[in-house]
């Protein structure tokens, strides 16, 4: 979507839609009020509706979008506000739409043009590549949006609109991959997309085929790969330069193209979402994209471990012992306990760089679903800080995390008597064994795993900027972290 600014007020600006950010307890500029309204419509958060004013303001169309009251309007009003201002635009085949809101509420500009162009960008989105046959209504976009304000507001508000889009693009690229279905994405595309990204954002990438994993030792990744004929890739891409103090942060992602358990294979029912099983991946591949764009002053190294999870004659096997990247021994005990075992290889390969942070995302383990559900992703850390600073990212984002502890009882849980450790650690505490699993092989650097198992899917959206599969979640959430530290 093309998105820009235009000084001036919104009523007295030709529009073919114009959308109109209403707070229940600020009056409606006159000319709107004069128009009817008021009655049903109280401005709660999330109530719309559509006038044809005739003249009496500019816009022929007028939506008017609930914010409720201006002391409870937070950004994630405005995201709300910006994905039901392009879904309402396109039911009526409205290809441009300008938006603007009078009164002072407590959002800075800034974020509120940031969050209103992230709900453009997130509400419109769709996943239609596959769909053929559709309409010209049907597959209908919203391709201009203008934001209309005050000259003192203009400049906060371009640097939101450039941060809004840079996410959202972002955010969407980490869908559509999440999107595709197993057969496209594989480990080897993965690795295209890889190369395609460092080609046009100027990154250095770096990936690993089978042969040179087998010569360097990624014994964790070959071994979730070894079941099935398409070959495991292990994905470097860096962003930014080390050395002049800038803070580097490894940014790591599981990229299981599809995950069907393995020997241990997992029940039919379902089964067709174990494709969202690279979202950890996908997310790296957003935020690389994201933290190029923005030209953060950051140096960010993306590691992707990335195979598919079959079961074969060449599958590995329940028993059987590993030896991974860092040397540490596992002893497999299930084959669809598979994210760790792969992921083990790039958290050993990140201590290379000295990171400030080590921050891992990957859909890890069922456990997270039935402990926090879609709605929050878990947070596990061996750094105190680094978990607040993300906690705190995702009450700014609306993309929530909650703590989960990596205390040294955990750890005890997964020793192994014939291997260095074990990759279960019975129902208890799934989650965390597998956090603490990931721990151990990213040595004393600061060290978050988010486990989006829940929130990477979504079966049905609950926010209008949401759509149902997948969310992207964790790019806009480490994009704010990312901010925040640069
Ligand atoms: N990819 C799954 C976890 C998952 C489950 C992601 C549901 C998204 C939705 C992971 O590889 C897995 O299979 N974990 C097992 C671990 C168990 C065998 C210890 C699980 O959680 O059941
Ligand atoms: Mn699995
Ligand atoms: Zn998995």
């Amino acid at each position: 979507m093309n998105i820009s600014l235009q000084t001036g007020e919104l009523l007295h600006t030709l529009s073919d839609f114009a959308v109109l950010a209403a707070f229940s307890d600020i009056p409606l500029p006159s000319d709107v009020a004069e128009l009817f309204v008021a009655e049903d419509f109280t401005a709660a958060a999330g109530q719309t509706l559509l006038l044809y004013p005739r003249g009496v303001v500019a816009a022929r169309r007028l939506l008017l979008v609930g914010m409720g009251s201006s002391s409870s309007v937070t950004a994630d009003t405005f995201r709300r506000a910006g994905a039901l201002a392009v879904q309402q635009a396109r039911s009526v085949q409205a290809s441009a739409l300008t938006a603007g809101y009078e009164g002072s509420i407590a959002v800075p500009f800034r974020d509120s043009a940031q969050a209103f162009v992230e709900g453009l960008e997130l509400g419109g989105y769709r996943f239609l590549r596959y769909r053929t046959g559709l309409t010209a209504a049907q597959t209908f976009d919203v391709t201009d949006a203008v934001l209309v304000v005050r000259p003192k507001n203009a400049a906060a508000v371009q640097s939101g609109i450039s941060a809004g889009q840079a996410i959202s693009r972002g955010v969407n690229f980490a869908r559509d991959l999440v999107n595709e279905p197993g057969s496209a994405v594989t480990p080897a595309r993965l690795g295209e997309e890889a190369q395609a990204l460092g080609a046009r954002l100027g990154l250095a990438v770096t990936v690993l085929d089978k042969p040179a994993l087998i010569a360097q030792g990624f014994g964790g990744i070959l071994a979730v790969g070894q079941g099935s004929a398409n070959e495991p890739r292990f994905i470097v891409m860096e962003y930014g330069n080390p050395g002049t103090g800038k803070p580097t942060i490894c940014l790591v992602g599981k990229g299981i193209t599809f995950d069907s358990g393995g020997l241990s294979i997992k029940p039919a029912d379902g089964m067709e979402k174990m494709k969202n099983d690279m979202a950890g991946s996908a997310a790296v591949f957003g935020l690389m994209q994201t933290v190029a764009e923005l030209k953060l002053p950051l140096h960010v190294v993306g590691l992707v471990s990335s195979a598919e999870n079959m079961p074969s004659s060449t599958a590995y096997r329940p028993g059987d012992i590993l030896t991974t990247l860092s040397g540490k021994t596992v002893e497999v005990l299930n084959t669809d306990a598979e994210g760790r075992i792969a992921l083990s290889d790039a958290l050993f390969y990140a201590q290379r760089y000295h990171p400030e942070a080590i921050i891992e995302l990957s859909t890890l383990t069922g456990a997270m679903v039935i402990a926090l559900g879609s709605q929050t992703t878990g947070v596990m850390g061996t750094n105190e800080a680094l978990v607040e600073a993300i906690r705190s990212a995702g009450e700014a984002t609306s993309e929530r995390v909650w703590p989960l502890p990596l205390w040294p009882e955990y750890f005890d849980m997964i020793k192994s008597e014939v291997a260095d450790i074990k990759n279960i650690g019975g129902r208890p505490a799934g989650s965390i064994t597998a956090g603490a699993f990931l721990a151990s092989f990213t040595g004393d650097y600061p060290f978050a795993h988010l486990d989006i198992a829940g929130t990477a899917f979504l079966d049905k959206a609950s926010k209008p900027y949401e759509a149902a599969g997948a969310t992207g979640v964790g790019v806009r959430l480490l994009t704010e972290y990312l901010r925040k530290l640069a």
